[in-house]
């Protein structure tokens, strides 16, 4: 069998834990020769280079360094930079067969557009989500990812449904199950070993953890700070740790609200955290309350309630399945769920099939041509 040369595309957080999965997996098809891209969407190594050293990633062999930017000009970037790679082929001098593309984030997309149009096949791992929510930045980034994808592998039947529906033929669906769950399985024993909750006073099963980011919910003085007044209160209740991502502090700090949420002494501020220390601390907690979508995945599988701070989810099954439940930025119907966690009164949920933590060697088998 002649080789074959993948550009695997990272270039943001949540999608280290969806690549290194899959670059394990296809090791064991040595006729497959990936070649990883960085594109630098992020660069703090809070946000990067941790989860390198952490999952036992390969250090990208090429970076773009785009950095941070408005949608249109950090999408151009890498646009530009990216179809630049494709052009030049393989460090090896090989022509690329395929772009194989994670997630959603800025990166995903314009890496996927700069691919197809120089006719390179494009592979679209966790294919198929819809918000429907076309006020989200990630709902454009899934829809034209996959418009210009010819291979969807999918993480919940939701999305072998949407793509039906948009029109996709049936030869390019798989429903693969979830390759982030690949992840946090194999890394779970290592981090309920770290002594996370002792460094910051906690204790099993009595402390929430709380990550926003969206714009939706820190964009807006009104709405964080309405959130934030949820927390704090929570917080005489049950300690919130709340690992802050550089977005979200600098609206806190530039909303003026920095001083309000450290003298809540219930509230644990953060920096974004490692992925061992984040999951020693998610695995543990009584509640988690995010925004993420990658959390409400991985709260569905750890079984911890998972209030999401959102109108709607791309993700249903982690709701219909799952331990999430929408709470919008509603301050009131976050505080009833949370309510419901500490009364004991919260539902249970299952973990979906195919997140089983094998979803790469699926992937792998797909792109390897063995499927
Ligand atoms: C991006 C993704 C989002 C994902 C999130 C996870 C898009 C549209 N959004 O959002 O889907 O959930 O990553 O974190 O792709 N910044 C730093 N250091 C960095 C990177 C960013 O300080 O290494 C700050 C900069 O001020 C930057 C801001 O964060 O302007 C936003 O970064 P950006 O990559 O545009 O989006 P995220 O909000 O991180």
């Amino acid at each position: 069998m002649s080789d074959i040369h993948l550009a695997c595309v990272v270039g943001a957080r949540p999608n280290y834990m969806k690549m290194a999965p899959l670059l394990r997996a296809l090791e064991a098809y040595p006729h497959v020769r990936p070649v990883l891209i960085h594109t630098g969407q992020h660069y703090d190594p809070s946000l990067s280079d941790v989860f390198f050293n952490e999952l036992g990633m390969r250090r990208p062999d090429i970076s773009l360094e785009v950095g941070s930017g408005k949608h249109g000009a950090q999408t151009a970037r890498v646009l530009e930079r990216f179809e630049e790679v494709l052009e030049r082929g393989t460090p090896e001098g090989h022509r690329y067969d395929r772009v194989v593309v994670v997630g959603d984030v800025n990166s995903t997309m314009a890496a996927a557009l700069a691919a197809v149009k120089l006719g390179v096949a494009v592979a679209h791992v966790e294919a198929g989500l819809r918000s429907f929510d076309r006020t989200m930045p990630e709902e454009i980034n899934r829809l034209v990812t996959d418009a210009v994808s010819d291979l969807l592998l999918v993480s919940e039947p939701a999305g072998l449904e949407n793509l039906r529906r948009e029109g996709h033929a049936e030869s390019q669906l798989h429903l693969t199950g979830n390759v982030m769950i690949d992840t946090l399985k194999r890394m779970l024993p290592k981090a309920r070993d770290r002594d996370g909750l002792v460094r910051y006073g906690l204790e099993a099963g009595r402390y929430g953890v709380v990550t926003l980011h969206r714009p939706a919910n820190v964009d807006s003085p009104e709405t964080l700070s309405a959130l934030l007044d949820v927390l704090v209160a929570a917080s005489r209740e049950i300690p919130m740790v709340f690992p802050i991502h550089p977005r979200t502090q600098a609206r806190v700090e530039r909303f003026g609200l920095a001083e309000r949420l450290g003298r809540a002494s219930g509230i644990v501020q953060l920096p974004p955290l490692g992925y061992l220390d984040f999951l020693a601390l998610t695995s543990q907690a009584r509640v988690i309350i995010t925004d993420s979508g990658g959390l409400q995945e991985e709260s569905t599988v750890l079984g911890i309630p998972c209030l999401t701070a959102r109108p709607n989810t791309e993700r249903p099954i982690t709701v219909d399945e799952g331990t999430s439940t929408l709470v919008s930025n509603d301050p009131r119907k976050l505080s009833e769920s949370l309510q419901t966690v500490l009364d004991g009164r919260y539902k249970q949920g299952r973990c979906p099939a195919l997140w089983d933590g094998r979803a790469g060697e699926r992937i792998a088998k797909i792109l390897a041509g063995k499927a």
